[in-house]
């Protein structure tokens, strides 16, 4: 910015703090498995940064309870499954890549056949608040909270990203897993970071060759 070479102290104030603004909000870009900025227009599977057979694989979809329909957002059982691909939308979106700190949508592509449900969002229940254990359902309960889905990078591993789902107060859980009594790997949100899940974004395309 020319201004900012201004000797007018009032105005080299404005131009510091107006360029100071954008920087602390500029977080960094996220990048999928391998180092590609992840877009808004990809689909992508959510898995752990560390694999191993016996700890679960991918974001994936499954029947508990008296589910007619695979409603239930879980961890694959399988730890070499990449589970589902997913997508990621905002209307609050800084660019057209996803960048750390964007609230966002998290949707399947596509349908059911055993709903009439569409888009295919991941929601957060409201039942068991008290718990402290956010459970992830396919959109189509009543009792959801509001709120928004965010990733950073994670502290402690590097590569590895944290997901967020934060509430209209800004109020954010880390995504855990939580083994039910049937065994099921839950995806679900808790407010300590203890048992995160660190995970990263494969893009579930295969990449296209710009030729003709
Ligand atoms: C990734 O994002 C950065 C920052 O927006 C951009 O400069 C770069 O061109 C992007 N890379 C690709 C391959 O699009
Ligand atoms: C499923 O069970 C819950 C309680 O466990 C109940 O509130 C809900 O209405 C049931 N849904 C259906 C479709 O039967």
């Amino acid at each position: 910015m020319k201004m900012c070479t201004t000797t007018l102290f009032p105005l080299f104030l404005l131009c510091v703090f107006t360029s100071y603004l954008p920087s602390t909000s500029a977080d960094g870009m996220v990048v999928d498995t391998k180092g590609e900025n992840v877009t808004y227009w990809g689909q992508y599977y959510i898995i752990p940064l560390e694999r191993d057979p016996f700890s679960g694989g991918g974001a994936d979809i499954t029947t508990t309870g008296n589910e007619t329909c695979p409603l239930t957002v879980i961890q694959s059982y399988n730890g070499f499954s990449d589970g589902q691909p997913l997508r990621f939308s905002s209307d609050y979106r800084r660019s057209p890549f996803l960048l750390e700190g964007d609230y966002f949508d998290i949707r399947l592509p596509g349908y059911l056949s055993c709903t009439t449900v569409f888009p295919l969002k991941w929601t957060v229940l409201a039942e068991d608040v008290e718990s402290g254990v956010l459970y992830v359902k396919i959109k189509g309960y009543d009792n959801t909270i509001d709120g928004f889905f965010k990733t950073k990078s994670d502290p402690d591993h590097k590569g590895g990203y944290n997901l967020f789902f934060c509430d209209y107060d800004d109020e954010c859980s880390y995504l855990t897993v939580k083994v039910d009594d049937d065994k099921s790997r839950l995806l679900v949100f808790t407010k300590s970071d203890k048992n995160r899940l660190v995970i990263q974004f494969k893009n579930s395309k295969r990449e296209l060759k710009a030729t003709a």
